[in-house]
C-alpha cells in the first residue's frame, strides 16, 4: 500500500474531490434530499443540512434551485433548527387550492411537511413528530404553521413525512406516507387541509428489514407509457442495504386510495437472515443511493428522483474538506415488463448532453484476451459501451486508473453478475467498511450487455441495460488517475461500440 492511500488528504487537496454535475452545498454538510417539489419552471431542491459544520449535526433545511435539473444555485437556509426541534426529513407540496388557507386562492403557498425532532428542551422532548412550513414567495421565506405539530404518535422513531395530492376512485385528498422507522412500517394517513391527519393503513414489515426503514415514497406510473398503471412504494433502508449500510429498496402494487397491496412482497414480518436480499427489488445496486425520493408536482407526469450519495457506514468520514457529500445525478424513473414482472428503469438526466459530436468513438471489433487503454482519459465523462461478450470469461472497464489505482467494473460471464470493484480505488481507508465490491445480476440482452457510466470527480454511478440495473458509488482517486482501458478474459468477446463524452 503506498502513502497515498493511507495518509488522509488535506483540506486543499480535498477540493479536486468536489463534483462537477453534482450538487452539494458550497460549505458544511448535507445527506437526504428533502421537499423536492417543481413550481413555475424551477426545480426546488431542499435538503438535510448543517449550516453550522461538515459533520452531521444542527439539522435544517437547505434550499437550492435549478431550472435544468443540472445546474443549481444555492439559497439561504430555509428552515433553520432552533433550541426546540432539529427539522428533520420530510416532503414539499404546492397547494395550489389553498387547502391549508395559509396563502390565498391568487397567490397559494408552497408547505413544506417536515419531521420535528424534539430537543431535550422541548415540551415533547425526544419525540418525533409532523409539523408545517409555508412559503408566500416560491420558497424564498418559510414561516412555521403556530399549530405545530400536526401530526404526533408519541413516538421516538415517526418521521419522513412524503405528502401528494390523490384524487382517485376514493375521493381526492392529501395523502401523507412516513415511517415508524424502528417496527420497519410505513404508515398512511389522509387530509383534507395538512393540517388534521386521519390514519388510512399500514404496511410492512416486508422484504428487507435489516435496519430502520426511512424515507419512504409512493406513486404511481403508467408500464410501458400504456393505460396500465402500478404504484411504486420507495422504503429506504439503513443499515440492511444490498451492498451493505444505506440503500433503497421498491415495491410493486395497488394502491386504492387507503392501502398499499405490494404484489412484490417476497418476505413478511422481520427477516432474521438476508438469504433473500438478492430477490428484494433495489433501487440501486451500489452503497452511495440513499434517501432516494422523487419530485411533486412535475409537469407531463414524469417522476424525477434524487438520491444523497453517501452511506451512514461512513458519510462522515469521507475525505472532502468544508463540504461533506453529494446529491446524485437526478433520474427520471419508469415502470417497464421484463419477462412478465414490472420493473423500474432509470435514466439519469444527462449533464452531458448535446455533446455528442465531441465524443471519443471506437466502432465494433473483435476483442483480443487482455487489456487496451484507450487514448482518452475520463474523469467527468459520460461513457456508454456495448460488449458482446462472447465465449469470453469476461468484459469490462477500468476506470479512474493512475498511480497504482483503479475502479474496475466487470461483467462475469459464468455468473451473469455485473461488478463494480473500488478496492484500489484510491482513499480507501478512511473507514474500515469503505473498500468493496458491488455485484447486481445482469442478464444479457441478445448476447449483449450495454452500460452508460457517468464519472464525476469522486463517483461513478453506471446504468446497465438501459437501467433496468443501477450501481452507484463513491470513489477517491489520486489525481493522476484518468486513464481508461477495456478488458477482455479470454477469446471470443466483441466491442459492439464505445462513446466517451467528458475528459
Ligand atoms: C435518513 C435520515 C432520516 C432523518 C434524517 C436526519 O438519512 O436518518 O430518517 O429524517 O436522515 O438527518
Amino acid at each position: 500500500m503506498n502513502s497515498l492511500t493511507t495518509a488522509l488528504p488535506t483540506v486543499a487537496a480535498t477540493d479536486r474531490y468536489r463534483p462537477e454535475f453534482h450538487y452539494t452545498a458550497e460549505r458544511n454538510w448535507l445527506n437526504d434530499p428533502n421537499g423536492l417539489v417543481y413550481l413555475n419552471g424551477t426545480y426546488h431542491l431542499f435538503y438535510q443540512h448543517n449550516p453550522f459544520g461538515p459533520d452531521w449535526g444542527n439539522m435544517s433545511w437547505g434550499h437550492a434551485t435549478s431550472r435544468d435539473l443540472l445546474h443549481w444555485e444555492e439559497q439561504p437556509v430555509a428552515i433553520p433548527c432552533d433550541g426546540h426541534e432539529a427539522i428533520f426529513s420530510g416532503s414539499a407540496v404546492f397547494d395550489e387550492h389553498n387547502t391549508t388557507g395559509f396563502g390565498t386562492l391568487a397567490n397559494p403557498p408552497l408547505v413544506a411537511i417536515y419531521t420535528s425532532a424534539y430537543s431535550e428542551a422541548a415540551p415533547l422532548a425526544g419525540r418525533q413528530a409532523q409539523s408545517l412550513a409555508y412559503s408566500l414567495d416560491e420558497g424564498r421565506t418559510w414561516t412555521k404553521y403556530h399549530g405545530n405539530p400536526v401530526l404526533d404518535r408519541a413516538s421516538t422513531d415517526f418521521r419522513d413525512p412524503k405528502v401528494f395530492w390523490y384524487d382517485g376512485d376514493a375521493g381526492s385528498y392529501w395523502v401523507m406516507v412516513a415511517v415508524e422507522a424502528v417496527q420497519r412500517q410505513v404508515v398512511l394517513y389522509k387530509s383534507v387541509d395538512l393540517k388534521a391527519w386521519e390514519q388510512l393503513s399500514t404496511f410492512g414489515p416486508a422484504n428487507a428489514t435489516g435496519g430502520v426503514w426511512e424515507c419512504p415514497d409512493l406513486f404511481e406510473l403508467p408500464v410501458d407509457g400504456t393505460g396500465d398503471s402500478k404504484w411504486v412504494l420507495i422504503v429506504n433502508i439503513n443499515p440492511g442495504g444490498i451492498a451493505g449500510g444505506s440503500a433503497g429498496q421498491y415495491f410493486v402494487g395497488a394502491f386504492d386510495g387507503v392501502a398499499f397491496r405490494s404484489e412484490t412482497t417476497v418476505t413478511e414480518g422481520l427477516q432474521q437472515d438476508d438469504s433473500r436480499m438478492r430477490d428484494y427489488r433495489w433501487l440501486d445496486w451500489g452503497r452511495d443511493y440513499y434517501a432516494a425520493v422523487s419530485f411533486g408536482n412535475v409537469p407531463d407526469g414524469r417522476r424525477i428522483m434524487i438520491g444523497w450519495m453517501n452511506n451512514w457506514d461512513y458519510a462522515r468520514q469521507t475525505p472532502t474538506g468544508g463540504w461533506r457529500s453529494a446529491m446524485s445525478l437526478p433520474r427520471e424513473v419508469s415502470l417497464t415488463r421484463v419477462d412478465g414482472a414490472v420493473v423500474l428503469r432509470q435514466e439519469a438526466i444527462d449533464p452531458l448532453a448535446g455533446l455528442d459530436a465531441e465524443a471519443f468513438r471506437l466502432d465494433a471489433k473483435p476483442m483480443a484476451s487482455g487489456l487496451m487503454e484507450l487514448p482518452t482519459p475520463a474523469s467527468v465523462a459520460r461513457l456508454d459501451v456495448e460488449f458482446r461478450p462472447g465465449t469470453a470469461a469476461g468484459v469490462g472497464l477500468v476506470l479512474r486508473a493512475g498511480d497504482d489505482q483503479r475502479t474496475l467494473i466487470r461483467y462475469d460471464t459464468a455468473d451473469g453478475m455485473l461488478r463494480l470493484d473500488r478496492r484500489e480505488s484510491g482513499h480507501v481507508d478512511f473507514h474500515e467498511a469503505f473498500s468493496s465490491v458491488e455485484s447486481v445480476a445482469v442478464p444479457l440482452q441478445e448476447g449483449r450487455l450495454r452500460l452508460r457510466i457517468y464519472l464525476d470527480r469522486c463517483s461513478v454511478e453506471v446504468f446497465a441495460q438501459d437501467g433496468l440495473a443501477t450501481i452507484t458509488d463513491l470513489v477517491f482517486p489520486a489525481e493522476a488517475g484518468t486513464a481508461l482501458a477495456i478488458f477482455a478474459e479470454g477469446e471470443g468477446a466483441h466491442l459492439v461500440a464505445l462513446d466517451v463524452v467528458g475528459r
